[in-house]
This record gives structure tokens, C-alpha cells and sequence, in this order.
């Protein structure tokens, strides 16, 4: 990203959480969403939520019986998630790291949820967040991701479109914020990058739903 674009986004989701530091209290969690990754999944199995927020699904991952670390860029968001974990009394590790070079070791991880990060990143930043996301996971770990379409921004005024197809806000109550439609991302042949595809779906608001599984090796899977 370059430094302007990276400035930016990065003030736009500290602004984001500095309201919600003021305003208290918690969206819903993606309690159906995260269904998905529990047939994978066994008590108190370590769970990454990337890009956290506010913690909503972090709290959520602990209460229904995982050991789980929220980690966001936005040193706001960790404090809005240190907040809500105080009030609603569960316990989870929330930490400020950046999803592209994450500060764990390889393969501590069984399970990972990355609800609308990766589409929050530009071309490189997708590509390491992708690869630093399969390094953290243990082989057999499994990654629930969605990523939006953002096709009606597209239109809008107030957005910049970048070569990587990214779009970015350039002025407005979005102002900063970047998005990456999944169309963008290389997400075809998941396989050849060491993933197996469990689930690939789109929702009736035109997201994208993955599940995918972290291989041994690189290569397709043996047959
Ligand atoms: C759309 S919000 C999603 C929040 C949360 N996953 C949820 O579903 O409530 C995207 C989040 O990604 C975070 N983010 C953006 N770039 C990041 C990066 N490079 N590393 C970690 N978090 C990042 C933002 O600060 C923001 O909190």
C-alpha cells in the first residue's frame, strides 16, 4: 500500500472504533457464520479471529468453548475488544498486530476466522495476510473468510479505483477506507497454494463464504 493509502485506511478504522469506545456495547456476533467452522473444530482448539474489531466474534469463539485471540491493526479496536470483554465478563487474548506479518510462531493456530479482512487489504497486502494466514495455521487447521463484492461503489463519487482493483475512499464519512472486491483476489486454484476447498458459496447479498483447510504440503492433494 502505498504510505498515503495506508495512512488513510488506518485512520479511517481507528475513527470507526474511537465511536464505538464512546458509544458501548456490541453488534451481534456471526454466530451462524462461525457454525460453519465447528464440525472442524474441537474444545478449546486456539481460534485466530483476524482483523477482530471490536471483538464481536472473538468474545463469541470463547463463550462457545475455544481458546481465542482477537488481533486488529487499530490499536482502537483492541481497546473497544478489552472493553467488551471486561463488561461481558469472557476471557480471550486481544492484540494490535498486522494481519500481513503476524507475531506468531508457525502452526499455533487450529482454527482461524477472517470475517471481511481480506477485503479490507490491497493486492500484496491480500497476498501476504493469505500466506501468513496458512503459515499460523496448523496442517489440517481450517480458515472461515468472507470478503465482499462492492460492486455499487464502483459508481460512487467519492471513490478512487486502483490498479490492483482495489477501491478507496477519497473523501466523505468513508474517507481512508479501502475495500478489495473478492473478484479481485486470487482465489482460484486454492489448491495448488495448499488448501483444500470445503466450502465455497455465495450469500443472497453477493459475499463470499469460504472454508478451507491448510494441507501438509503446497501441492494438490495426492489422489
Ligand atoms: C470490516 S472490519 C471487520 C471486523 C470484524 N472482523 C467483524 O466482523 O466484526 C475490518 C477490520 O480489519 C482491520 N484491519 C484492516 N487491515 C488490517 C491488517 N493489515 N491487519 C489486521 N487488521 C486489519 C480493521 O482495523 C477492521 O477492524
Amino acid at each position: 500500500m502505498s504510505p498515503q493509502v495506508e495512512s488513510g485506511s488506518r485512520h479511517y478504522w481507528d475513527r470507526t472504533w474511537s465511536r464505538f469506545l464512546r458509544h458501548q456495547g456490541m453488534i451481534a456476533p456471526s454466530a451462524k457464520l462461525i457454525q460453519q467452522l465447528i464440525p472442524h473444530l474441537r474444545r478449546n482448539d486456539w481460534v485466530l479471529d483476524l482483523g477482530c474489531g471490536e471483538g464481536r466474534n472473538t468474545i463469541y469463539l470463547s463463550r462457545i468453548g475455544y481458546q481465542s485471540v482477537g488481533l486488529d491493526l487499530s490499536r482502537k479496536a483492541v481497546q473497544v475488544l478489552a472493553n467488551n470483554l471486561f463488561e461481558e465478563e469472557v476471557r480471550a487474548v486481544g492484540m494490535v498486530g498486522d494481519a500481513r506479518r503476524l507475531p506468531f510462531r508457525a502452526a499455533v493456530f487450529d482454527g482461524l476466522v477472517a470475517h471481511h479482512l481480506f477485503d479490507h487489504l490491497d493486492g500484496k497486502g491480500f497476498e501476504a495476510a493469505f500466506a501468513e494466514a496458512r503459515r499460523v495455521l496448523r496442517p489440517g487447521g481450517v480458515m472461515l473468510l468472507t470478503m465482499g463484492s462492492f460492486g455499487h461503489l464502483r459508481a460512487d463519487a467519492h471513490v478512487a479505483c486502483r490498479d490492483d482493483g482495489s477501491l478507496v475512499f477519497t473523501a466523505g464519512p468513508n474517507k481512508g477506507m479501502l475495500v478489495r472486491p473478492f473478484e479481485a483476489a486470487p482465489l482460484h486454484d486454492l489448491e495448488a497454494q495448499g488448501w483444500d476447498v470445503l466450502k465455497d458459496e455465495l450469500t443472497p447479498r453477493g459475499s463470499k463464504i469460504m472454508v478451507l483447510r491448510r494441507r501438509d504440503s503446497s501441492g494438490p492433494a495426492a489422489v
